[in-house]
């Protein structure tokens, strides 16, 4: 099949590293700086190699565009842009609108259209379908899906081929098709009786881990309060078989989809009038987070950080990744440059944030470890200041959660 991937971003590039194994795959990015680095076989994303990539182009399965026109002749289009919050931290979906504008303007004959893009329920029925349509200067029938992406990036033990894949068409055949297209690199479809469903389970999903991570920061809290330690706290109720799962206790959560993917559910209640309760709760608890932890480092330190130089370890969301979408390590600076501290940041994978390059490891009086990642030499990080507070829990002897 001939497909464009709208969106060459961590989850549009991995979908295209898969389906171009089979499919003649354009990757359509509105940014040619993507585009270029792209089409020199050069991939920005963890989980998606420039040698993979290469071939694929190598083989005249992949090429990146910017340019509407060359999607003109595909026979599926999938969606893959960015669903953020907007300032009211409601749902933005303009990246979605415009890339239903792409589609409008530049397909001229029936084809299937899939969105993987996070987005709450209705999104395909009641927005970009009608969009499309609208836009769109001739009258053209479409088939429409969803198939919300879960792929972890950095992830190897679960990925395209073995991560079951949820999907549901507005009609019928487009439900055929849509899983005649993913069967052709996904071993597991899953299919649920509408779109709405599919789109709901995503953000219930990645609701089940915001809220379950809040709760277990809100008891590292106790358990400090307690004198007791959160991990063998929760190591000892984690020898339970059956009804438990564990979750650490961490500086917050970031990236794009836990902070972001409950608030589309919360949006999505709201408009039924229905509270979402929980979900605003979590956000709360996992937003205060940082100011948690500067408030023990600064009890530690005797009561101030004034002048203090402390250094943040680790910026990026999560372990093994450069990821800094939404990082909780902007709220622990913010949170340590209101305290009057001195403040740098250093992480391995990070080479560059805000303008700024990651500092050598080292040099402050206090460390503060947000994210550790598996090249970070742990010895080193504990001996790099003579104060550590680990919020990872993956350092020994040292202050912590
Ligand atoms: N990153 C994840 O782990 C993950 C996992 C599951 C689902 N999702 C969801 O997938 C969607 C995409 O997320 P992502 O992480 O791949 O985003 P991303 O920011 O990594 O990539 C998005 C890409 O889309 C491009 N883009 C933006 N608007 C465009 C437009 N109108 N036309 C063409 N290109 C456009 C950007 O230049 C960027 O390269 C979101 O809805 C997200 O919630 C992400």
């Amino acid at each position: 099949m001939k497909v464009a991937i709208i969106g060459q971003g961590y989850v549009g590039l991995t979908i295209s590293a898969f389906a171009s194994q089979v499919h003649e795959v354009i990757g359509f990015d509105n940014s040619e700086k993507v585009v270029a680095h792209l089409n020199a076989g050069e991939s920005h994303i963890e989980g998606v190699s420039s040698e993979v990539l290469k071939s694929a182009i190598k083989n005249g399965m992949y090429r990146a565009t910017s340019i509407g026109s060359d999607i003109s002749n595909v026979e599926i289009v999938v969606i893959a842009v960015p669903t953020p919050l907007d300032l009211n931290r409601e749902p933005d979906l303009s990246y979605i609108e415009s890339a239903c504008s792409t589609i409008a303007l530049n397909i001229k004959k029936p084809i299937l259209v899939i969105n993987e893009s996070t987005s709450f329920p209705g999104t395909i029925r009641n927005l970009i379908k009608p969009l499309i349509e609208k836009l769109s200067p001739t009258k053209i029938e479409h088939l429409y899906a969803i198939s919300p992406e879960r792929v972890d990036p950095g992830r190897v033990d679960w990925d395209q081929e073995n991560t079951p894949r949820l999907y549901a068409g507005l009609t019928p055949e487009a439900s055929k098709l849509t899983h005649l297209f993913y069967s052709t690199f996904c071993d597991n479809l899953v299919e649920v009786s509408s779109p709405e469903v599919a789109e709901a389970a995503k953000l219930f999903e990645n609701t089940f881990r915001q809220v379950n991570i809040a709760l277990v920061n809100e008891f590292a809290q106790i358990s400090n309060a307690i004198g007791i330690s959160v991990y063998e706290t929760l190591e000892a109720a984690n020898t339970k078989p059956y009804g438990f799962m564990k979750f650490n206790p961490s500086a917050g959560v970031g990236g794009h989809c836990i902070p972001v993917d409950p608030s589309y559910l919360a949006y999505a209640a709201s408009k039924k009038g229905v509270p979402a309760t929980f979900i605003e709760r979590a956000n709360e608890v996992n937003l205060e987070m940082p100011k948690y932890i500067v408030s023990r480092v600064k009890a530690d330190n005797g009561g101030s950080l004034k002048g203090k130089k402390v250094q943040v370890v680790g910026v990026a969301y999560k372990p093994n990744v450069a990821d800094v979408r939404e990082t909780p390590a902007e709220l622990v600076i913010n949170e340590l440059m209101l305290e009057g501290a001195i403040v740098d940041w250093h992480d391995p994978l990070v080479k560059e944030w805000h303008n700024q390059q990651s500092s050598s490891l080292g040099g402050s009086e206090i460390a503060i470890v947000v994210t550790l990642h598996d090249v970070s030499d742990r010895a080193e990080v504990i001996s790099s200041a003579p104060y550590v507070f680990d919020t990872t829990g993956k350092l020994t002897g040292v202050k912590g959660l």
